[in-house]
């Protein structure tokens, strides 16, 4: 199904009725996002990361919409626990916790389905005597993921590049963890996973960046092909003496390289159905944008210049310029470099300043996919020319883990 264009009018002719601020998904083009993912995914279960969604409506519209989105990445233990409450199944936490409480909600929900219970993830022993501070005498194992560190170490790790996560990055190390965990038979090793997001989360097509996208391009192209390894070698490594259910890898951005390594059974993906600013330069991919934001002109201080109400809705990550939201229908507006996004109002430049009035509207994307939901109690649903739906937020169930 083709997206219909995505211009101010069309817009401005389906949210007639809805008062600014608000924000929105365009379900037409979320869809035609979620399609070239499992496409690019080929074939491989795609688990669908609930920090880059948060709004429990479209996760299950996500999961219900094709056999080959499997599960769920969490991000916190308590939203797991709620996610499993809600009936959500196959759920991976994907950063260690230290909260003891959610701990013991957890174990109680092992004790009643072992099998089933969410899988949380470890890097090190101290992860272990945790979980283990929660257990009873007797009570079933919790089960785990051993998250791998996917950096890529250039010239014999004096250059390390990729998210510091975790310890753990040889085979090893790897190992080492895993006998650890053999010693505890109240914890039970289900799951690998290894993100990288060197290559995942970082556009190779920086806009007026010639060099520094080839240097991208060079460390992903390298990156890539040492993870397939290390990942391989770990995982034939622990299956001389665990059974594996989960390999994980990957990310919106990296989707085809980690789908192609043998040793992974699925990868991750969450960004790229709302498609924020930050996934714009990618080559291997050109997601269509699904998310955004509305905001009311509410003055003019100059005839060039139109002032929206509030919109300053940065994106967490290095303090840079590409964390900013940015000015998006009509097109041709841009941030002013004195004030940027601001808490209370966002004066717009550029080209189309001049024909905005007082009760006009803008349109914005934020940087990232799911903080968004932390700024709106719903979102509202779009398909075609119409609004189909309005469902809440995570935050509009009360609900904000991180
Ligand atoms: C462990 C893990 N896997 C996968 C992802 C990819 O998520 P997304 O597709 O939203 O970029 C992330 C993002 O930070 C992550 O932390």
């Amino acid at each position: 199904m083709p997206v219909p264009p995505q211009s101010h009018e069309r817009y401005e002719q389906v949210f007639a009725e809805v008062e600014a601020p608000f924000a929105f998904v365009d379900l037409d083009a979320m869809w035609a996002n979620a399609d070239a993912m499992l496409e690019r995914a080929a074939g491989k279960p795609l688990r669908v990361a609930s920090k880059s969604v948060r709004c429990r409506a479209l996760l299950e519209a996500i999961l219900g919409r094709d056999e080959r989105f499997q599960g769920l990445m969490t991000y916190a233990l308590p939203e797991t626990l709620w996610l499993a409450e809600q009936g959500f199944e196959d759920l991976l936490l994907a950063y260690p916790t230290a909260d003891v409480g959610a701990l013991e909600e957890l174990a109680l929900h092992s004790a009643a389905n072992s099998e089933g219970a969410p899988i949380v993830m470890v890097d090190c022993v101290e992860h272990l005597e945790m979980i283990q501070s929660v257990l009873g005498k007797g009570a079933p194992p919790i089960r785990v993921c051993i998250d791998v560190d996917a950096s890529w170490w250039w010239l014999g790790g004096r250059v390390k590049i990729g998210p510091k996560r975790s310890p753990i990055h040889s085979v090893e190390q790897a190992v080492a963890l895993a006998r650890e965990i053999e010693k505890r038979p109240q914890i039970e090793l289900d799951a690998l996973m290894a993100y990288e997001g060197q290559i995942s989360g970082v556009g190779d097509l920086p806009p007026g960046q010639r060099l520094r996208g080839a240097a991208i391009r060079f460390m992903q192209k390298r990156s890539a092909a040492e993870i397939a390894e290390r990942r391989g070698a770990i995982v034939a490594a622990l299956g001389e003496f665990v059974e594996l259910e989960i390999v994980n890898g990957g990310g919106t951005g990296s989707l085809e390289t980690t789908a192609a390594e043998e040793a992974v059974t699925e990868v991750t993906a969450g960004s790229g159905f709302y498609a924020p600013t930050l996934f714009d330069h990618y080559s291997r991919f050109t997601p269509t944008p699904a998310a955004g934001y509305a905001l009311p002109i509410v003055r003019k201080p100059a005839p060039g210049v139109a002032t929206a109400l509030g919109g300053g809705y940065l994106a967490s990550g290095a303090g840079d310029a590409a964390r900013l939201p940015s000015p998006w229908l009509p097109e041709g507006l841009t941030l002013d470099p004195q004030e940027g996004a601001g808490e209370v109002q966002t004066p717009l430049l550029g080209s189309a300043a001049a024909d905005l009035q007082v009760g006009d509207r803008v349109y914005l994307r934020h940087a990232k996919a799911g903080e968004l939901c932390e700024r709106f109690d719903v979102l509202h649903l779009v398909e075609g020319d119409r609004v189909v739906d309005v469902v809440p937020t995570y935050r509009g169930e009360g609900k904000s883990f991180l």
